[in-house]
């Protein structure tokens, strides 16, 4: 099974991917999380990454494209993979295409998150994230027991250097320019299937795990 998980910023592709990948045992495959580790090395590349992410902008496509060819040739791809963020632009998606085709496979299925603009700017204002093991709070209610220090791993809890409000808004005009097309691409396609992404977690879950099966 091949799926992909596309939505705006905060539209909840990272909490979903999460169970969807523990679910039908899928390799989950962030490229936000792939750029945001090589960031964290401190390498002249990760510098390069983290000026694209702070600004809210794209990284370039060669690298993305790169970067996500070498990951799907890994043996835990074998029998499917869910990606989380990517493609985002038309040439990333042909590309994807392209590089299934040769290896004889196909995307399956597209799973579309809608959320309201507000509603995104309310939750990445109020995200906090763990530098170490990627879980996800909420200041909305959904804080770590002890303050700035993860629940499950002890890592330290911080905010996104791209969740302040005028880089989410940044976010979002770009997912409008670029990543919406693919909507278009593919409904052409015959693969999208759209879920309401303002439902709660497990509403959202539950919809997306019929759309993967119908
Ligand atoms: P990336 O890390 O992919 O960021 P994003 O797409 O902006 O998505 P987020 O991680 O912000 O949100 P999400 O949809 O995963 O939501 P989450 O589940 O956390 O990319 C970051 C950057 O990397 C990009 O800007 C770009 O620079 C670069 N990049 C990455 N991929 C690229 C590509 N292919 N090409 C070029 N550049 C690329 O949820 C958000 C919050 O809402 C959380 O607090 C969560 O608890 C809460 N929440 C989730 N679901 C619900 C719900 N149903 N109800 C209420 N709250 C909810």
């Amino acid at each position: 099974m091949n799926i992909i998980l596309l939505g705006p910023p905060g539209a909840g592709k990272g909490t979903q991917a999460k169970k969807i990948a523990a679910k039908y045992s899928l390799p989950h495959i962030s490229t936000g999380d792939m750029f945001r580790e090589t960031a964290a090395s401190g390498s002249e590349l990760g510098k390069q990454l983290q000026s694209y992410m702070s600004a809210g902008k794209l990284v370039p496509d060669e690298l993305v494209i790169a970067a996500v060819k070498e990951r799907l040739l890994k043996k835990d791809c074998a029998a499917g993979f869910l990606l989380d963020g990517f493609p985002r632009t038309l040439p990333q998606a042909a590309a994807l295409d392209k590089a299934l085709a040769e290896a004889g496979k196909k995307i399956e299925k597209v799973i579309s998150l809608t959320v309201d603009e507000e509603e995104i700017v309310k939750r990445l204002s109020s995200r906090r994230v763990c530098l170490s093991c990627g879980a996800t709070y909420n200041l909305a209610g959904q804080m770590p027991a002890k303050e700035g220090v993860c629940d499950t791993c002890s890592g330290k809890v911080i905010q996104r250097a791209d969740d302040n409000e005028n880089t989410i808004r940044k976010r979002m005009s770009v997912y409008r320019e670029q990543t919406s097309p693919l909507i278009k691409y593919y409904t052409d396609n015959r693969v999208l299937r759209e879920v309401n992404g303002m439902l709660s977690v497990e509403e959202v879950f539950k919809k997306i795990c019929e759309a993967i099966q119908g």
